[in-house]
């Protein structure tokens, strides 16, 4: 399995914090935006990234993320010109998926709790695997809608009327099929790409798996300024709380096996002195 963070767009509605770095690299309380999705990642098991993002940013993303080697794992950096939707990621990154299956996960979508996701990764036989969480305000997502015995009936992309309050978060899990719908696909009123399309394609096949968030799993959005602040301050709680940080790539890797213990202790003698310093040695303490 490979995986596609896409980490395009303009981040208008974060103006003017998105005039000098797009969305996905806002801190969101003590790290960047893009670690919370590629640390899931990470923690799912995959090793090989291709980062989608715009011509102006992918330059601050290398400075950021650089080849991945240094966390035992490889990122190639696509670039998208235009935001022309999200389905367009699989034209990008053709290349790079070659006849793998893939995960799309956008990169301002932060998650937390359980192993919904690595259990979904591993369980993948072909097909599509899709999610569906519970939220307030349906109209703003692609919406699914369920039969009496949980099986997916619909899919449509921000419905004025939604047929249900299960939203579809950006993670999404293909076969190696969806390089070659995307091609076939139109682009829909507002000129995009629509990743729903594809959904609808697997879901009329009859191959599409929609996997229902449970309670207590936390899914936030981070693309106002107020929810941007709201992500900072749930994740600030609950690491106070714990003292286990969520989206920390480096530990990810340790723990999946990614970087050996020593390799983990070079990385860390090579940053300043700071709290996430501070806290990789107490992970490292832990693991020995
Ligand atoms: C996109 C998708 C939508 C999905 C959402 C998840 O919306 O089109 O189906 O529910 O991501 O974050 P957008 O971010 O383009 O508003």
């Amino acid at each position: 399995m490979k995986a596609i963070i896409l980490a395009g767009g303009a981040g208008s509605r974060l103006y003017p914090l998105t005039l000098v770095a797009s969305k996905q690299l806002q801190a969101v309380y003590d790290k960047p935006m893009i670690y919370y999705p590629l640390t899931v990642l990470i923690a799912s098991g995959i090793r090989e990234f291709c980062l989608i993002s715009t011509p102006a940013d992918i330059p601050r993303y290398k400075t950021l993320l650089g080849d991945g080697a240094q966390w035992g794992i490889s990122i190639e950096y696509r670039e998208q010109a235009k935001p022309e939707g999200i389905a367009q990621a699989f034209l990008i990154a053709d290349s790079f998926i070659g006849r793998d299956p893939v995960t799309l996960m956008l990169g301002d979508n932060i998650f937390f709790g359980g192993d919904a996701f690595p259990r979904a990764m591993e369980d993948f036989k072909g097909g599509a695997t899709i999610f569906a969480y519970h939220v307030n305000d349906p109209e703003r997502y692609g919406v699914v809608e369920f039969d009496a015995s949980g099986k997916a009936l619909s899919i449509e992309e921000k419905p004025k009327q939604p047929r249900s309050n299960y939203a579809v978060p950006g993670v999404y899990i293909y076969d190696n099929e969806v390089v070659g719908l995307a091609k076939n696909l139109k682009p829909s009123a507002r000129g995009e790409l629509e990743i729903t399309d594809i959904n609808r394609i697997y879901l009329d096949r009859g191959t599409l798996q929609v996997k229902r968030l449970p309670r207590g799993f936390a899914w936030l959005d981070a693309g106002t300024s107020t929810s941007l602040q709201e992500a900072s301050a749930y994740i600030a709680a609950v690491e106070n709380r714990q003292g286990l940080k969520i989206g920390c790539p480096e530990e990810a890797a340790l723990v999946r096996g990614f970087l050996s213990p020593s390799q983990f202790e070079a990385l860390i003698t090579r940053m300043p002195n700071c709290e996430y310093r501070d806290y990789l040695n107490a992970v490292l303490e832990e693991a020995r």
